[in-house]
């Protein structure tokens, strides 16, 4: 049998996501060993292999084949675009991308002026302005603490993660509108879904059960 292969996103995710893999039987204990530098993790008796990367690496291993099935946030999956199929929603890991900024700057949304938006997503930033409210804007690609941009004046609003609404409510920030839902979800690699066929689908429905 040949080993199916695991991408998981490091971090919360990967974590949620074991505890719900263990649900269905499916475990590696020496991934739970905190202190390991080990980046791949196997169980030999079930053939499967567990590794963490980088969220936005996870589908770029899964289109490539390097993994089978990877688990990503549905934010990840939309920003690189990758050749994959998303099957399974895991429900968990939930929060919204939007549009947000001070409350002044909501006005400019809709009007004809020209502004700058700061994301760690320039994909998704600019697929909303340009294809869904045909708005031309500035789009500035940044890479963390996206917050900052328009309290120190690099961009009139974000398009970012909200969560709990913590961070944009401690710095003067709102949510002026909602791009879309997002959470964690399994993919798979399109030639893995024909050849694994039967092992797959087992975990999806398996899954499905616990979700
Ligand atoms: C994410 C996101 C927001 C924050 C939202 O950042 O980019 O900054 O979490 O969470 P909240 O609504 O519960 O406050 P993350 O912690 O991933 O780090 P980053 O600032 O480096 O992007």
């Amino acid at each position: 049998m040949k080993y199916l292969t695991f991408a998981l996103a490091k971090g919360r995710l990967a974590k949620t996501a074991m505890e719900m893999f263990e649900k269905i039987g499916i475990e590696c204990k020496e991934m739970q060993d905190k202190d390991t530098r080990k980046l791949i993790f196997v169980n030999e008796e079930l053939k499967l292999k567990f590794f963490l990367s980088k969220a936005s690496d996870v589908p770029t291993y899964v289109e490539y084949g390097a993994a089978d099935i990877g688990i990503v946030g549905k934010d990840t999956i939309m920003e690189e675009d990758r050749k994959l199929y998303e099957v399974l929603d895991l429900d968990f890991g939930k929060c919204k991308m939007c549009v947000c900024g001070p409350a002044s700057a909501k006005e400019l949304l809709n009007d004809g002026s020209m502004i700058r938006v700061a994301s760690k997503y320039p994909k998704i930033a600019k697929d909303y302005f340009y294809n869904k409210k045909h708005k031309t804007v500035d789009v500035i690609k940044l890479n963390g603490s996206v917050e900052l941009a328009p309290i120190v004046g690099l961009s009139e609003v974000i398009v970012d993660i909200v969560e709990t609404g913590t961070t944009l409510r401690e710095n003067g920030l709102e949510v002026l509108e909602e791009i879309c839902p997002l959470s964690a979800r399994m993919v798979v690699n399109q030639v893995s879904m024909k050849m694994e066929d039967e092992r797959i689908k087992k975990i999806i429905s398996d899954l499905q059960k616990v979700i």
